[in-house]
């Protein structure tokens, strides 16, 4: 039987954040050393387009975004990196699957049901500032799993609706096209695929709770006492179950740590005294990465070859690919 293949995408819109990192990062570099599969990781910089229409931010974003898969020890020699707009195949097949996808289907899509909602409750028209990017992602999403026959797709919770339409399309073409496609399936990472951001709330970019991976020193700490916590006073027992200092802590910690700090928690332990200890774990898992992120950032030509090359090996798989498609649905050369 052919390896296992494990692809994942990161947005290129802002800066890899600690939510990030232990939902997607983290276990996709940890999953990158696995002999036993192959490994697909790339920069969604069309999916970015999305979300950012500032060029200048795009453009950081990709290299910050680039960097920090580098930093944490990605092994280009080993999975294919690469940016997602070096890949042609990806949008042309995203087209063949948006003339199967139904309409129906991205209707339910949460994103865009969360845009209308929140256009409704604003008393807009449903569709107001929603674009067709917006509208259909989860098909350039299906594209960019689909381009590369992944089987499991490591993501966030968030994600997973975007993974169960993969395989709907998939199932789709391949009915009507015959077997082409591979039905991908989610991973999530179990105990903490979501991180709380420092106003309580799921860590996210679009909530402006976040607290940036690679930080200096001395602002990481700064936002890890930001963190917001209830105005119990030290000596009152405090639940770590409702409070983001100690999600956190428990997404850095192992097993005999989170088990410590529980125990802490329901001493009383002061909250400056939670965070310090908080910020000085996190910092030891991330300074030397942060180093290494920090070269990167200053070279990026260096980083733009990586990623060049990445995108020859990706185009080994996708280029023949594309190929089948298109025979499968009637374009190419007449005979
Ligand atoms: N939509 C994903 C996110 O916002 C990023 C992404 C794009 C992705 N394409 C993907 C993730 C393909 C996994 C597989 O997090």
């Amino acid at each position: 039987m052919a390896k296992q293949r494990v692809l994942t995408g990161i947005t290129t819109t802002g800066t890899p954040h600690l939510g990030n990192y232990v939902g997607a990062l983290r276990p996709a570099v940890t999953a990158s050393r696995d002999e036993s599969v192959d490994s697909f990781y790339f920069l969604a910089d069309y999916h970015a387009l999305i979300k950012c229409q500032e060029p200048e931010k795009v453009r950081q974003s990709t290299l910050e975004i680039a960097a920090t898969w580098l930093a944490l020890g990605l092994d280009t020699d080993r999975v294919v990196f690469y940016r997602q707009s070096d890949v042609p195949e990806i949008t042309q097949l995203t087209w063949v699957l948006t003339c199967v996808a139904a309409k129906g289907l991205m209707n339910r899509a949460h994103a865009y049901k969360a845009a209308v909602q929140a256009n409704e409750e604003a008393g807009e028209d449903p569709d107001f500032a929603v674009t067709m990017g917006l509208f259909s992602y989860p098909v350039l999403m299906a594209a960019d799993i689909l381009m590369f026959n992944a089987h499991k797709v490591p993501v966030g919770r968030d994600q997973i609706q975007h993974i169960e339409m993969a395989r709907d399309i998939a199932a789709r073409f391949n009915h009507l096209y015959g077997e082409t496609f591979v039905l991908p399936e989610a991973v999530i990472e179990d105990q903490v695929a979501l991180l709380q951001g420092t106003d309580g709330r799921k860590m996210s970019k679009s909530y402006n709770n976040t607290i940036p991976l690679f930080l200096p020193e001395k602002q990481l700490k700064k936002a890890i006492n930001k963190i917001k916590t209830n105005l119990l006073e030290p000596g009152e027992p405090k639940d770590p179950d409702d409070s983001t200092v100690f999600q956190v802590w428990a997404a850095f910690a192992d097993d005999a740590e989170t088990a410590r700090m529980r125990r802490e928690f329901e001493n009383g332990i002061a909250w400056g005294e939670a965070k310090k200890q908080l910020f000085e774990l996190v910092n030891s898992e991330l300074a030397e990465a942060r180093e290494r992120y920090e070269a990167l950032l200053a070279d990026p030509a260096h980083v733009e070859s990586v990623l060049l090359q990445g995108a020859e090996r990706a185009r080994e798989y996708s280029a023949p690919l594309m190929q089948k498609v298109r025979e499968a649905v009637g374009i190419g050369p007449l005979r």
